[in-house]
């Protein structure tokens, strides 16, 4: 069955559009009282909404009878949202001035997210992976990177990927697991970082490979987790198990995108302590740059340079790193719409960020731009001007989501 929906007020299919650089707001194709024809939860075809009427007879036709700007759904290239308890105490700690180190003391971190999260069971985290998956979904982002890393021995490991790909039976949502058994080395473990990764490498890659759990690997490079020269050899060989990489990468101190991009890493996320060196880099490689302003709103910290990573010629996403500690907000159009005003990137920067730059550090190849033959992932904002969706900073939400083609949440309200 096909079906034409419209007429939207303007449809921006983000499509034609360079995968690297800086982008103007007038190289956005604008499609004016636009529709677009969907059938087995793909796009068959999209331009104006009275040409499709008469091109495509046959269609079933779900009018939109408001002011409406369609989009392609977001996609949240790095978060960790399957865990369990809060991080509060450490955030009202962080917050009333308490250093990284004393919060370590005080049993915070993300040791204590880790210990809460092995006692959990699964049920509970794929509750929770659904439930955060959902709130995601409602606010227009159709495809969720979700990582483990809160597991960090092989029981609990399995545990968080297994509760992931059971979320995804349980969600609208696309999402893409990841191992991040290389969040930092367990206090439990006794040996060196080496011996950790190694038995990371032997041991635990096989079975995620094995029972189809992850083909992604992260890794966090910083002096309280893991070193340069011991996250290269990782990546190394788990590239030749067939894993991709991504990478947590200059968060406090610079090192790790130089790591992501020798390894061949499809990303290098966080970015926040990058220098010019590592913004060359990246803007020579494909290796996507994800910027992270959960992090810096939730850490107090200033944002990635992400104006002088597009400057440069680098493909920048956006993602949410939601998360217990560092990144609890989780509302990815808030944090993209906050770091664009003090970064000063424009609409088609953000937009393109969140939508079809990020695919790629997926390995998406139908999803983030509305063209034919790609997925029906789509969200609809109640405007008639898209340039309202980051002025009001994010608190307009979309009034509809489809994933797949399949309408996930409709109101009208949230206007801004
Ligand atoms: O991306 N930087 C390391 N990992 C997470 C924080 C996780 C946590 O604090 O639990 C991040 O910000
Ligand atoms: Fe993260």
């Amino acid at each position: 069955m096909k079906i034409l929906l419209g007429p939207f007020s303007q449809i921006l299919p983000l499509s034609g559009l360079s995968l690297k650089g800086t982008l103007q707001d007038e190289q956005l194709t604008v499609i004016e009282k636009g529709g677009v024809v969907i059938s087995a939860g793909r796009i068959v075809a999209i331009g104006p909404y009275k040409a499709l009427l008469q091109e495509h007879p046959d269609c079933e036709v779900a009018f939109i009878d408001k002011p409406m700007v369609l989009l392609p759904g977001f996609i949240d290239c790095h978060t960790h949202i399957c865990y369990d308890g809060t991080r509060n105490r450490d955030y009202a700690m962080r917050i009333a001035g308490k250093s990284y180190l004393e919060i370590a003391r005080a049993g915070g971190g993300i040791w204590d997210s880790v210990t809460k999260t092995r006692v959990a069971d699964l049920v509970t985290l794929v509750e929770n992976t659904v439930a955060r998956a959902n709130r995601h979904l409602q606010e227009g982002v159709t495809t969720i990177e979700v990582k483990s890393g809160y597991g960090l021995n092989f029981e609990s490991e399995v545990k968080m990927l297994r509760a992931i790909q059971q979320a995804s039976l349980h969600t609208a949502a696309t999402l893409v697991p990841t191992c991040l058994a290389a969040h930092m080395k367990p206090r439990d473990f006794s040996g060196t970082e080496e011996e950790y990764l190694q038995w990371a490498l032997d041991e635990l890659l096989p079975v995620l490979k094995a029972e189809s759990l992850a083909d992604r690997v992260d890794i966090f490079i910083e002096e309280t987790a893991f070193s340069t020269k011991a996250a290269l050899t990782y990546l190394q060989k788990a590239r030749e198990q067939g894993f991709v990489a991504t990478v947590h990468a200059d968060q406090f101190s610079a090192g790790g995108a130089a790591v992501a991009v020798a390894a061949g890493a499809l990303s290098a996320d966080h970015l926040e302590a990058s220098s010019d060196h590592e913004i060359d880099l990246l803007a020579k490689s494909d290796t996507v740059a994800v910027v992270l302003p959960g992090a810096s709103l939730g850490l107090g910290m200033h944002y990635a340079p992400a104006r002088r990573l597009l400057n440069a010629g680098a493909s920048v996403a956006i993602a949410s790193d939601w998360n217990p500690g560092s990144a609890p907000m989780g509302d990815l159009l808030v944090q993209a719409a906050v770091m664009s005003a003090a970064e000063k990137l424009s609409t088609a920067e953000v937009l393109a960020a969140l939508t079809f730059r990020a695919a790629p550090a997926l390995q998406l190849k139908e999803a983030g731009q509305l063209l034919a033959g790609f997925a029906a992932d789509m969200q609809a904002y109640p405007t008639a001007d898209f340039r309202d969706i980051l002025y009001y900073q994010g608190k307009m939400k979309p009034a509809k989501v489809w994933k797949k083609g399949e309408l996930v949440q409709s109101s009208y309200d949230n206007k801004g």
